[in-house]
């Protein structure tokens, strides 16, 4: 039975114990773990970068999916592969050549991914989508965990699902923001291939069992 791959963001856990959310993750269902770098500036939000990342890397196994919610992220991507990342996202949003910016990202052996606001139109990605590993929704604004779920949400993943199987691509399409355990099976069922979650997990009373509730339905 096909499954939604589950990449929990860290970014409601508690950053004065993070090595106990690994352990937690480290024996949990998740597939990945999403990590939210925010720069004040995309962003009015700041959290954490490369020197984090770097220590995080030693406490898991599990597949690193960095969002970058920061201005001219390609200044950064040399960085952020040495430190371990295998899945980097930028947003759409800070990109004047985005197709460079792909093709750096994938040079370094990573996967490229791309990363679109509420408000930005699935169709701007028409002719770069066969080249993407990754398509990330936001369904909140970006910047902070706890938003309500944006409704279009579901829309936009019909749209980008029909674009993907236009070009016979394999991209991924990740939700990211407000999901939980009533809207995980509806996403999926959508399209959705990956769901990011963070305050519905870390403020579960059993984080375990709420990425089991995500996963398996
Ligand atoms: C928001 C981040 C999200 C956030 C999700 O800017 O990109 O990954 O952590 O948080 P929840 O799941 O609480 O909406
Ligand atoms: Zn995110």
């Amino acid at each position: 039975m096909k499954t939604p791959i589950i990449s929990p963001s860290i970014l409601s856990a508690d950053f004065a114990n993070l090595e106990k959310s690994f352990k937690m993750l480290n024996q949990s269902d998740a597939d990945w773990v999403h990590l939210d770098v925010m720069d004040g500036n995309f962003v009015p939000n700041i959290s954490f970068g490369m020197p984090v990342i770097k220590s995080l890397r030693k406490l898991t196994d599990k597949v690193f999916d960095a969002h970058l919610m920061i201005e001219q992220p390609e200044r950064y991507i040399h960085n952020f592969n040495l430190v371990g990342v295998d899945i980097l996202t930028v947003h759409y949003e800070t990109q004047i050549h985005l197709n460079r910016t792909v093709d750096l990202i994938k040079k370094t052996g990573m996967k490229a991914g791309v990363a679109l606001n509420p408000h930005t139109p699935v169709s701007l990605l028409k002719d770069i989508v066969s080249e993407l590993d990754l398509v990330l929704i936001m369904s909140v604004n970006p910047g902070y965990s706890g938003q309500k779920f944006i409704e279009h949400t579901y829309q936009k993943i019909a749209e980008v699902k029909n674009m993907i199987e236009a070009h016979n691509s394999k991209t991924l399409i990740e939700i990211d923001g407000g999901v939980n355990d009533v809207n995980a099976p509806k996403l999926f069922a959508a399209g959705a291939d990956v769901l990011v979650a963070a305050s519905y997990i870390f403020n579960h009373d059993n984080p375990i069992k709420a990425i089991r509730n995500l996963k398996y339905f």
